[in-house]
């Protein structure tokens, strides 16, 4: 069987079927061939079976995801744990749970993939790193091509989840933060606020198909200065940005979230 077809054939089983699990369903249901189940405490209003007992899920997938809290994780795993996983791959993208806790319960023999994605995986556009415990594995290889159609994924060190998580997982809401600033500095226009969204949506549409077409052949600071006249006002706006060392105080903004992840990791309360 060649890889496509086994990659079209892959069963998908969700414990937990909450946001993500939502996102990555409605990311992956354009694949074709592909079946899907799910276990939870209750039944969604989804097409896809859902299975009542958890023997059952893991019977019918092989590929779980676990998509439940980090606090109830170890429930689930004490579950999981006695039923027959050998072969499966376990998906986690569960929040400060390292590869080895997920073993702990499991056995080092589980393959286990650990993922952080994004919502944005719901229209394939989410950035996601991946780790395992199986580097090379023609299943976790699988696994990561499929990521890499829901946007973009790339291999990266556990001990590197937490930064990842400050900047792609938290970052939407950053540069959201950003735009507000500027909407804050429209509100003289006195412009209807659905109004000023959809300018600022433009702006930033324009803006990210500017970096899209560009970014192949000019660094930022390139595209920044094509942008940028001599004497003028995005020099002027630059020179303040630069002089209050604005770049460096949002450095502190991506450190906290950071710090953030790695408490909640350490203390498992996220
Ligand atoms: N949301 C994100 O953007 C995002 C991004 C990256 C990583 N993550 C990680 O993804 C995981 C899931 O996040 P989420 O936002 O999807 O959470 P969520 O919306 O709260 O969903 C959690 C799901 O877990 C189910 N669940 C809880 N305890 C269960 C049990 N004992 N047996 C069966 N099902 C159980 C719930 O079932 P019921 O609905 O039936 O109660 C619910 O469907 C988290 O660990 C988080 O760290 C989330």
């Amino acid at each position: 069987m060649n890889t496509f077809i086994q990659r079209c054939s892959v069963k998908h089983g969700f414990i937990g079927f909450g946001n993500l699990a939502k996102a990555v369903y409605r990311g992956l249901e354009e694949e074709k061939g592909m079946q899907f189940g799910y276990f939870a405490r209750s039944r969604k209003e989804i097409p896809i079976p859902f299975h009542e007992r958890m023997e059952e899920l893991v019977e019918f997938a092989d590929v779980i995801w676990l998509m439940v809290k980090p606090q109830d994780l170890e429930g689930i795993l004490t579950q999981l744990r006695q039923h027959d996983t050998r072969g499966k791959t376990i998906v986690s993208p569960v929040a400060g749970k390292p590869i080895a806790y997920i073993e702990r319960f499991l056995g080092k023999e589980q393959r286990v993939v650990r993922i952080m994605p994004n919502l944005a995986i719901a229209y394939r556009e989410s950035v996601t790193a991946v780790a395992t415990n199986r580097p090379g594995c023609s299943e976790a290889m699988d696994l990561f091509d499929l990521l890499g159609k829901m946007g973009k994924a790339v291999w990266l060190e556990e001990s590197g989840f937490d930064l990842f998580t400050s900047v792609f997982g938290s970052g939407p809401a950053f540069i959201l933060a950003f735009i507000q600033t500027f909407k804050e500095k429209m509100q003289e226009f006195n412009l209807p606020s659905p109004l000023l969204d959809e300018l600022l949506l433009e702006l930033t549409q324009g803006t990210t198909t500017y970096f899209t077409r560009n970014q192949q052949r000019y660094s930022i600071e390139e595209l920044i200065q094509n942008i940028t006249s001599k004497g003028g006002t995005t020099q002027a706006g630059l020179d303040y940005f630069r002089e209050q060392q604005l770049g460096k105080h949002f450095e502190g903004v991506l450190d906290a979230a950071r710090k953030r992840s790695e408490e909640m990791s350490r203390n498992g309360d996220n």
